[in-house]
Parts: C-alpha cells; structure tokens; sequence
C-alpha cells in the first residue's frame, strides 16, 4: 500500500500530468484538498472508489483515513492543488506517514504561478531586468511569515515577485513594495488561473488597487509584481545567440 502525493496542477483538469492521471485513474481511494482540486479530476478515481474531500478535515483525521486505507492495503490517491512544493502541507503528512512507516510518492503538479504567468503571457525571467522568481505570501491568521522574509525584502532585490494567498493584503503588498518598484512598475493580479472563470487584471503598482477595487475579486488570485512584466527592450538571450551557440557547440553535443 502506498499513498501517492499527486499536485493537480491549477485548476484546468488537463494540467494534471499523465502520472497523476493515471494514479488517479487506478487508486481505489481519493483524498483531495477541497474546492481548487477540479471536480473533472476527482471523477477519473475509479467508480467504486472511496472518495473524501479533506478540506473539513484536522490532520488527525485525514490520518484515519490514510491509516483505514493501509490497514486494508488499499492505495490512496492524495491531491492538492497546483504543485506539492509550495503550500500544500505536504510537509507535515510525510512526516506523520514516516513516524508510521507507511510508503509514499510525490507527483509534481503545475503551480498556480505558472499558471498565472501563462494567462499573463509572460516570462518571469528577461535577461537583465529580473533573474530571480520570489514565490512568497503575507502572514496571515494561520501561519506567521518566519523573521526576515519580509517583502521590503525581497522587493529590494528587484526580483519578480509572485504572491499567494494575499488578495486580501493587496493594499499592504502595494505599501511595501513601492517604494522599490516604483509606482510605475508594472503590476497583475491573476484570478482563478486556468479556470474557466479565470480573470486577469495588469496595471501598475501605482493604479493595481483602484483597479481591483473597481471588480473586486475572490481569494483565489496571484499578485505579481516586477519589470520582468512590461519590459519590452531587454536583452535577447545568450541561448540563441550565434557566436554564443558557436562556441559553445561542442558541450551541447
Ligand atoms: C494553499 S495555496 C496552494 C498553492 C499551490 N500548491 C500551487 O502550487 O500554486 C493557495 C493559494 O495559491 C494561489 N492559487 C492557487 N491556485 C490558483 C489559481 N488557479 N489562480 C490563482 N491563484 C491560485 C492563491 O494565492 C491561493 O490563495
């Protein structure tokens, strides 16, 4: 018995990846994680499949269920959304599943992020305006952000930042940053990416709140923030560059 860790990917039922599909396809129990996880996955578990939103659920109990499972040998197939490497809990479920050595595997799945990126069509890294992606969050209810991971400062670096769960924070995100973007630096909010009712709002830092003031949105958003977004006369890249790939031919076989 094994519980298979699968990230759904952002909420487009093919954005999952052919191995989660398939997992999902021949488990014959499915845990998923509440409303972002599209009802078109969930309805690829086999028929008779015990199925179980987790999103009312403690830790404690979503662990009954695991353990129900393994003492019947039964495999599980466990979703979240978007990827499992951000925000997902995966953290704390491996840890209880290796206290009681029951097996695991992890899946990736399509983050929210690039998600987001692609309804904005736009790469996060140009060469010479930004080299770094931040994916970060502000504190909220349930998790404090650790001392140092302020976004003052990650927004001194310049980085293109990508933040999660804070559409409700826009006016705090926009207050810290500022003052090192710049009110001209272009801004997005990205909501429900990949969904059908999905909705994309690009300004600037300066006009970005007014903007979703004007068609408030719900707590599924993206804000993203950086020159990376609107910049236009950057650099081409090394990759592609003639004298470049001259060069270099040999190492690239
Ligand atoms: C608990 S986190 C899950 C992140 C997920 N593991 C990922 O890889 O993107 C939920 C937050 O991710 C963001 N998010 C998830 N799916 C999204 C989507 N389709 N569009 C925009 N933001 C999304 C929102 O900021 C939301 O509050």
């Amino acid at each position: 018995m094994t519980v298979h860790f699968i990230g759904a990917g952002p909420g487009a039922p093919d954005l999952i990846t052919v191995r989660g599909r398939d997992l999902v396809a021949r488990c014959p129990v499915c845990l998923y994680a509440g409303s972002l996880v599209p009802p078109e996955i969930i309805a690829l578990a086999p028929r008779d499949a015990r199925i179980v939103d987790t999103a009312p659920l403690t830790l404690d109990l979503i662990m009954v269920e695991i353990e129900a499972a393994h003492a019947r040998g039964l495999d599980i197939a466990r979703l979240h959304s978007g990827d499992l490497s951000i925000w997902s809990a995966l953290g704390e479920q491996t840890r209880r599943l290796r206290a009681l050595d029951i097996p695991y595997t992890i899946t990736p799945g399509v983050p929210s992020f690039a998600a987001a990126a692609a309804a904005l069509g736009k790469e996060l890294t140009l060469p010479e305006v930004a080299q770094s992606v931040v994916l970060t969050r502000t504190s909220g209810r349930a998790s404090a952000m650790p001392e140092g991971e302020r976004l003052e400062a990650f927004a001194e670096t310049g980085a293109t930042l990508v933040v999660h769960l804070s559409i409700h924070a826009l006016s705090r995100v926009v207050a810290e940053t500022m003052p090192h973007y710049g009110a001209d630096c272009p801004a997005a909010v990205v909501f429900r990416a990949s969904w059908p009712d999905e909705r994309v709002v690009t300004g600037t830092l300066g006009d970005i709140e007014a903007k979703i003031a004007a068609a408030p949105m719900e707590r599924t958003a993206l804000i993203l923030i950086g020159r990376s977004l609107g910049a236009e006369d950057f650099r081409e890249s090394a990759l592609y560059d003639p004298d470049y790939r001259r060069r270099y031919r040999g190492f690239e076989g």
